[in-house]
């Protein structure tokens, strides 16, 4: 089934979204009622899965969609760069700043502002965003006015903010400020119903006689597509363009990616499935660093590597601290120094400056079942839930 939203833009090709899955669909719903609304909508899911494309829609079917809707991305700025960005500045504020500017929040003014990446602003950019979202106000770099504008605010983001939380990297309250309304957008494999009907609409729009065969459909259907709707499309092209002259699509012709299973996957990246795995163990609070990964790396079922891998996917989401990786392992504190000579002793350190001032996370990679890991145990007490539980329900609801 394909949707298009009624655009009152006209431009409804661009932005269509093509659903087969029920769980699309209900999420398609979902931002249909919350276009309605006024209310603030984060919109969480790996790359490529629509993120952008799903805000663009919230817009469009709102009651400001005669009005901008204004996009920033909050990575690859600098931190002044993105304020005066955002909020302007007077001509003279800065150097390089020879004429006033107009921000992006006030350009938006009766529309949407679009916050795209917005895991990846500094915790100063983090206050002043917090305090604008507080009272409305913009205050231009270098001026001494201020104004009121109203605009709805849409943000979105891969990373995992409540873990960012944890990890002291985003601020708490600006996070329930952002989250009124929470949309996940599953990934590609998480609704697997979508890849053909996505592609057959990406076959029909190049307009050329290709015709995959259903054992090319179903590898198609089995492949992981890290890379999600963005991946697929991609691969379609490529395929469009080097389909036989008779335009039929067998399995052979597919990239060797997709065809290959994962035990064929190479070392590294199998090594980054097992550390993508006992990070998402640790973090969501079903393991214990001390009690099950320690004892897995003593039994030799994973090894350095692995560790190193989870502990640099780790220093990914704490920009570069060993204590808040600490903090968001779950391990206490006052083991700082057990846990740092436990490193030390296997050669499992990562260099943490590589990640200080990173802008951008390493992107999260998919997660499969491993064989290699025991079942998980009983979750700890403390009964913390993973973001992706909460979204379920708030997709639900
Ligand atoms: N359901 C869909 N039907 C058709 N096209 C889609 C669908 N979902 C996404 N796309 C297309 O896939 C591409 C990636 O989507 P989009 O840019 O919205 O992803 P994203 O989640 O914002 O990714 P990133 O995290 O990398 O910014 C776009 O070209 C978009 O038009
Ligand atoms: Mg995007």
């Amino acid at each position: 089934m394909e949707r298009r939203p009624s655009s009152p833009s006209g431009d409804t090709e661009s932005h269509s979204f093509v659903i087969a899955s029920a769980v699309m669909r209900e999420l398609l719903e979902f931002a249909q009622r919350a276009a309605a609304g006024d209310a603030k909508v984060l919109i969480t899911g790996e790359t490529g899965v629509g993120k952008d494309v799903l805000a663009n829609y919230i817009h469009r079917n709102s009651p400001r969609r005669s009005a901008e809707y204004v996009a920033v991305n909050c990575a690859g700025l600098t931190e002044s760069l993105l304020e005066s960005e955002l909020f302007g500045h007077v001509k003279g504020s800065f150097t390089g700043a020879f004429r006033d500017k107009v921000g992006k929040v006030l350009l938006a003014h009766g529309g949407t502002l679009f916050l795209d990446e917005v895991g990846e602003m500094s915790l100063r950019m983090q206050a002043l965003l917090l305090r604008f979202l507080e009272n409305g106000e913009i205050q231009p770099v270098g001026s001494d006015t201020t104004r009121i504008v109203d605009v709805r605010i849409i943000a979105a983001t891969n990373r995992d903010l409540s873990e960012m939380v944890r990890a002291g990297q985003f601020r708490e309250d600006l996070l329930y400020r952002l989250q009124v309304i929470h949309l996940h957008v599953p990934a590609l494999r998480e609704r697997r119903q979508d890849i053909r009907a996505i592609a057959t609409r990406l076959i029909a729009t190049s307009k050329r006689n290709v015709a995959p065969t259903e054992e090319a459909w179903k590898a198609l259907e089995r492949y992981r597509w890290p890379g999600n709707v963005r991946e697929l499309q991609n691969v379609i092209e490529q395929l469009v363009w080097r389909s036989p002259a008779d335009g039929t699509i067998d399995v052979k012709h597919l990239p060797n990616v997709i065809t290959a299973g994962s035990a064929l996957l190479p070392a590294r990246e199998r090594r980054r499935q097992i550390a993508d795995e006992l990070y998402h163990a640790l973090v969501s609070g079903g393991y214990s660093f001390w009690e099950h990964i320690h004892s897995l790396f003593l039994n030799r079922d994973i090894t350095r590597h692995d560790i190193r891998q989870l502990v640099r996917k780790g220093l990914s989401t704490t920009r570069g601290s060993y204590r808040g990786l600490l903090q968001l392992f779950g391990i206490p504190a006052s083991d700082y120094k057990r846990f740092m000579n436990f490193l030390a002793t296997h050669d499992c350190r990562a260099e943490f400056r590589e990640f200080r001032n990173a802008t951008q996370e390493v992107k999260p990679r998919p997660r499969t079942a491993l064989s290699l890991l025991p079942p998980l145990p009983e979750p700890r007490a403390t009964g913390q839930r993973s973001e992706g539980d909460q979204t379920a329900d708030k997709v639900a609801s």
